[in-house]
This record gives C-alpha cells, sequence and structure tokens, in this order.
C-alpha cells in the first residue's frame, strides 16, 4: 500500500509517516513544490492522508483543491487531518476545518476523518512552560507519536471508512502536566500573536479543548 500525505513534511506530517513506516506502508511525503502537479504526483497511491498547513488563510479551497486532485487520480480513499470542535465558531480556523471536512464528506471517496486535540509536543516540557491562555484550562493532549498509529490503523485496517474520530492521548491541564514534569510553568500574553491565534487562546481560557481518551485507545487496541 502506498500513502500519499499532503502536508507530509510538517510536525503532524512527520508523525504520519513515520507511523506509516512503523506499520510497513511506504509514505509519500508531498509539500508546497508538489502542488501546481498535485494530480499526476499522487497518481498510482492507493490512499491520501491530507494535512493543511498551519493557519492555512482558505483551508476549504485547499482542501477542494486537494480532493479534486485525488478524484482526478483515481485515488479512492482519504483521510482529512481536522480538529477537535471544529465547529467552534469563536475559532476562525476551527471553522475552515468544520467546512472542509462537509467537503471530504461529499467527496464521493472513501473518507475518514480525525480530529486532534492540542499536541502535547506543543508544549516543551525539558524547562519553564510559558503560555498564553489559562494554565488550568482542561486538554485533550495528543501524543504526535499516537496520531502516527491512529493514522496507519485507520488506513490499513477495516472499518474506517465513514468514520470521524476525537484523537486524544491524555487529559490534562498545562499546570498538571508542568508539575508532573516538575518545571514551572507561567501565563504570558504575546499582544502580537496572529488574530487567529488570539481567538483560539481566549476560547481556551472559556472552555479548554476537552477531548476524551477512550476513542484512540480502542483505536490502538490499548486496555
Ligand atoms: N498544533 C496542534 O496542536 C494541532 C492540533 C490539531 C490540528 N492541527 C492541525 O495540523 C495541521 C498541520 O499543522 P503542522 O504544524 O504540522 O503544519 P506545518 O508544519 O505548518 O505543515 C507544513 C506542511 O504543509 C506544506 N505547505 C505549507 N504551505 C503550503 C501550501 N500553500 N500549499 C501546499 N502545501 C503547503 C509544507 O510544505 P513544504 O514541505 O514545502 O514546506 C509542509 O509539508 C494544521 O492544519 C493544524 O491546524 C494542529
Amino acid at each position: 500500500m502506498r500513502v500519499a500525505v499532503l502536508g507530509g513534511h510538517g510536525k503532524t506530517g512527520r508523525a504520519v509517516v513515520g507511523g506509516l513506516a512503523a506499520r510497513g506502508t511506504e509514505a509519500l511525503p508531498l509539500g508546497r513544490a508538489d502542488w501546481p502537479r498535485l494530480t499526476r504526483t499522487v497518481r498510482g497511491c492507493d490512499a491520501a492522508y491530507v494535512i493543511a498547513p498551519n493557519l492555512h488563510p482558505d483551508e476549504p479551497s485547499y482542501v477542494a483543491e486537494a480532493l479534486a486532485a485525488l478524484s482526478e487520480a483515481g485515488v479512492g480513499r482519504v483521510v482529512y487531518h481536522s480538529v477537535a470542535s471544529p465547529y467552534a465558531p469563536a475559532m476562525p480556523h476551527h471553522l475552515g476545518k468544520a467546512a472542509s471536512e462537509d467537503l471530504v464528506r461529499r467527496s464521493g471517496l472513501d473518507w475518514t476523518i480525525l480530529q486532534p486535540g492540542a499536541y502535547l509536543q506543543n508544549l516543551d516540557l525539558t524547562g519553564p512552560v510559558d503560555v498564553p491562555y489559562s494554565l488550568d484550562a482542561r486538554f485533550g493532549f495528543l501524543d504526535l507519536a499516537d496520531l502516527g498509529r491512529a493514522a496507519a490503523a485507520v488506513l490499513t485496517q477495516p472499518g474506517h471508512v465513514g468514520a470521524t474520530y476525537e484523537l486524544a492521548s491524555r487529559a490534562a491541564s498545562v499546570r498538571e502536566l508542568a508539575d508532573e514534569a516538575g518545571v514551572p510553568s507561567r501565563r504570558v500574553d504575546d499582544p502580537q500573536v496572529h488574530p487567529w491565534l488570539s481567538a483560539m487562546f481566549a476560547y481556551y481560557d472559556d472552555h479548554g479543548l476537552p477531548v476524551g481518551t477512550r476513542v484512540l485507545d480502542v483505536l490502538l487496541g490499548r486496555s
């Protein structure tokens, strides 16, 4: 099996490529330079894992273009990398993923949608942790290695077509993770941040981004 990984050279893409390789599945990581000849490049692949670049200004257009190329190339299986709680109107980039999910579901391809929580690797727990939102906000954090395993599971096992899965490795707050690691944590606001990120941090302050861990356990066969 050969899987094209769109956005495959980024942080997320490398985890997906690694997860596929660990299962002996060939992955073809694709980046910006491949985009102009995407249809030709993905021809012959059995499936695609579609990751939009971080804060893409128009994610639904990016996803629509990817889906059109896959259809034209005869790649009938797609996994779309969304986010937990995509339909959150207060967060514009989450809404872009909600609209993209709709495109995926109506694409005519065999689809699966993964909705990851915030990555554990967003936090560097080897020293003091500064975040621009409440230290006590509740999250379902996803370990990128688990994302790779989950991506490989849904692509190589039967039964995942037409499924949407929220993914988290553990439920915690930033303060809890920092305390466990024995490092200090502080809230430090950054007024220069991208407006979509400041909207996201305000949402985190009020609601966190909770995600249950059970779905990932089941997908990975963990007790
Ligand atoms: N961080 C989190 O906690 C989190 C949680 C849930 C979901 N997500 C989502 O995960 C996704 C990926 O995040 P990431 O940080 O891994 O992304 P990233 O590192 O920014 O991904 C970069 C990849 O996208 C490609 N790319 C960039 N601009 C492009 C363009 N205009 N057209 C085509 N390809 C382009 C890059 O190509 P080159 O190789 O050519 O540079 C590279 O392969 C985002 O959609 C994000 O919202 C993130």
